[in-house]
This record gives C-alpha cells, structure tokens and sequence, in this order.
C-alpha cells in the first residue's frame, strides 16, 4: 500500500505542521490543565476544561494521547446515520475508548447501549454516569458473577453474556441471591474465539436461560472478529455474511421456539455497513470506528482503494524527537509504553517514509532514506498508533483537541481495568 499509504500520511501533514516548529515548550501536563480538586478524581466520566484556554497541542507534555474532536464527532455522526440507514441500532464497544465520556457522547448521538468487554470495565462506566451497559463476555468465576449481580442490583441498564449451561445455572443462583432478575444474551460463537457454536446446543442454552427463574433472555450476540479486518470491502462482505449464516438460522428458530431475540448483536468497524443484511440483526457493536488506526487503514475501502477511509483517524500520540545525530535516524520518546509493540507500526503523519519501531520500552526509533524535514531535537511528532485499544489503555487521559487547541481533558475511566 505503500503509494496510497505516502499519500494518507503526507497530506495529513498540512494538518499537522504546528508541531514542527521547533520552539521550547512548555511541557503542559494534564494536572497543568484541570483544578486540583478535579485532578483528584480522576476517574470521574466528566470532561474537565483546561485551566488555562488555549494550550496548543504541540506544548503538551509527551507522550500525549490526543484525540481530534471534530473527526471524533464525525466518526460518531456517521456510524449512527448509517446504521439509521439500514434500520438497525449501533451499541458501541467501549473496549476502545475506556472513557465515560465518549461512551455518553455516542449515547447522545443516539445510541442504544454501550458494551463492556471485561466487568470492572463494565462497573466503572456504571458508577460514571453510562447506564445501559451490555457485558459482551461472560463471568466463570461464581464470586465475579455475585459481582455482577450486585452491579445489576444497582444498576438495572446491566445486561450479561453468557455461553454455557454451568454458567446460566451459577447466574440464576446469583440472580436469585442478590434479589435481581438479570438480563440475559446468549454469546453464539463466529469463529473459534468465545461463544457457544451456533445451533442446537445454543438453542438449547436459550431454553435454559428461559425458563431459569431468575433470568430474563434477551436474545443473543453474534461478533465475528475474524471477519474485521479483511483486505477488501467486497471479500470482507462476503466472508462476514458466509460466517454468520449459522447464527442467523439460529436466531431464527430460536425465535421460531417462541424465545425473545430482540437482541442479535454483533459486528465492528469492518462490517459495520454489512450485517443489517443478515436476517433479525438488531445492532452494531463497533469500537474502533472513533478512533481508527494503522490496522483499520490497511484494510481497503468499497471503492477498492487500499485505504480504508470510511472513519477519519482521530487518536494520535504526540511524541518529542530526543535524538538526531544519526543518519537516516530518529528516537523519540514514545516506545512501547506509549505505543504497545503491536503491528502495523505507527504511522508517522507527514512523514510517510519513516518507519517508527516502538521496539523499546520508553524510546520510538524511526528509521528513513530522506526526511521531508530537518528534524531536530526537541520537534514534536504525531503518529496514528498501531492498535487504539491497547494504546488508550497506557494513558488516563486523552486530551481533546480541536483546532490545535486542548478543548477538554477526559479521564480515561476504566483504564487497566482488564478483570
Ligand atoms: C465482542 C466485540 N464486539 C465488538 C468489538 C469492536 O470491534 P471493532 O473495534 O473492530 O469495531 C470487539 C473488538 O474486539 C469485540 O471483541
């Protein structure tokens, strides 16, 4: 890609040149930018405003993560307009994002629901303000399933995953002790990955969780994570609809068997603009589309364009050039801790020759024939990270950016909350 890959990169380089003014910066960090009484609480889902208006960009202390607000919006705006084209709902995954924040700007732009992929995930985005909270995977411990029932006593917006039978039985048994009914989706596997295989195995898990007297169905979850990220609208569209026919004939007959399936949720920021062909889909589960990143680039638009351009990258890291005394070579201070080791590499925007390896744990090291610019020590340096998800959760905050200016700083509410 990499003709296509030196436009994408280079001409958001127009957007990006502030940053390379070499000048002292002042270093901005985000307690700089929030009252200390809000710096305290940091796990609050409510955006801050910057202290002081109008910090640049480019003087934030680094490695910053920062997301674009405008492209942010517009990523909003156009998965809730599509999927209201096709006539099905979007419940983004919050997997991404973490943040209670951006979980209730989808909320306001319309979603039905937000998903978690892990329970403390799940509790923090509760206890800050986001309550309608589909837990996509399910609880094995019966200690953690107690915990989610707790959660659903104080929050009735919960709603649990769940894939074996063991599993509907402990949850009832918990249901019942926290003096709840829970609500409940039955996770029927596309792929490998988790989930009970689609037919009469998970026909029968529904019938379970039917008549457990505890348990409410609401229907079932479908995500294919192997179809996502496939080259090519036209093979992804085909591949995504081969893999879930199983699923949709279980859906209806369990539905045929007079079960509730007014859930049949699935897909990502791949297939987003695909499922609505599938028979009784509801909604859309996309994470990544508000965000992007080097992954999602490579995967190709329906025009046959080898980038996927459907969503604009709005989360960049800022890093700062520390080293450029070697020929054809850069080290920057945003490694893998800032950045993950995780592949594509980053992208440099402006510089679509560079190749960034976040090899090392603290230090970015880009290797290049020619540099469009002299870059010297101290520049500023903007990259579309490798994968969002694992990125955001590096930071506790992400810095809201529009017009080059730090518009808000949000809490990244449930980072490291991987349990
Ligand atoms: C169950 C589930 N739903 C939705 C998503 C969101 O997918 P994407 O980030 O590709 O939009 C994921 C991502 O891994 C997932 O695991």
């Amino acid at each position: 890609m990499d003709k296509t890959r030196r436009a994408f990169l280079g001409v958001s380089a127009a957007t990006a040149a502030h940053v390379w003014i070499p000048k002292p910066v002042k270093g901005y960090t985000a307690a700089d930018l929030m009252p200390p009484a809000v710096a305290g609480e940091m796990r609050s889902g409510e955006p801050v405003k910057p202290m002081k208006a109008g910090i640049a960009k480019s003087e934030l202390d680094t490695p910053a993560l920062c997301v674009d607000l405008d492209k942010l919006e517009r990523n909003i705006a156009k998965m809730q307009r599509t999927a209201n084209a096709n006539k099905i709902g979007v419940r983004p995954h919050a997997k991404t994002h973490k943040c209670a924040a951006i979980a209730k700007l989808q909320m306001a732009a319309g979603a039905i629901g937000i998903c978690a992929a892990k329970l403390s995930e799940a509790e923090a985005l509760l206890e800050n303000g986001v309550d309608k909270i589909l837990m996509t995977t399910s609880n094995l411990p019966p200690a953690k399933i107690r915990r989610a029932m707790q959660l659903k006593k104080r929050f009735p917006g919960f709603v649990q995953a769940v894939d074996f039978d063991q599993n509907a039985r402990d949850l009832n048994d918990a249901a019942k002790e926290a003096g709840v009914v829970a609500d409940v989706v039955i996770d029927v596997a596309v792929g490998t990955r988790t989930g009970i295989p689609p037919g009469e195995d998970a026909i029968k898990l529904a019938q379970l969780v039917d008549k457990s007297p505890s348990l409410k169905l609401r229907g079932l979850l479908s995500y294919d994570g192997g179809a996502q990220h496939i080259t090519g609208f036209a093979t992804r569209k085909e591949r995504a609809l081969a893999s879930i026919e199983e699923n949709a004939r279980t859906r209806e007959k369990m539905h045929a068997a007079g079960l509730n399936t007014e859930i049949f949720s699935g897909g990502g920021t791949g297939t987003y603009n695909i499922y609505h062909l599938v028979p009784g889909f509801t909604d859309v589960q996309a994470g990544s589309y508000i965000f992007m990143d080097m992954q999602y680039v490579a995967i190709g638009n329906a025009d046959g364009q080898p980038i996927y351009d459907d969503f604009e990258p709005s989360l960049t890291v800022l890093a700062t050039v520390v080293n450029n005394r070697f020929p054809g070579r850069l080290t920057t201070d945003a490694g893998a801790k800032a950045l993950t080791l995780n592949v594509p590499h980053a992208g440099v925007i402006g510089e679509p020759d560079m190749d960034y390896n976040a090899g090392s744990d603290e230090f970015g090291s880009l290797t290049f024939k020619e540099a469009r610019k002299a870059w010297k020590m101290g520049d500023r340096m903007e990259v579309i990270v490798p994968h969002c998800d694992p990125v955001v959760n590096l930071y506790d905050f992400i810095y809201g950016i529009r017009n080059d200016r730090v518009e808000t700083v949000w809490p990244i509410t449930a980072r490291g909350h991987s349990q």
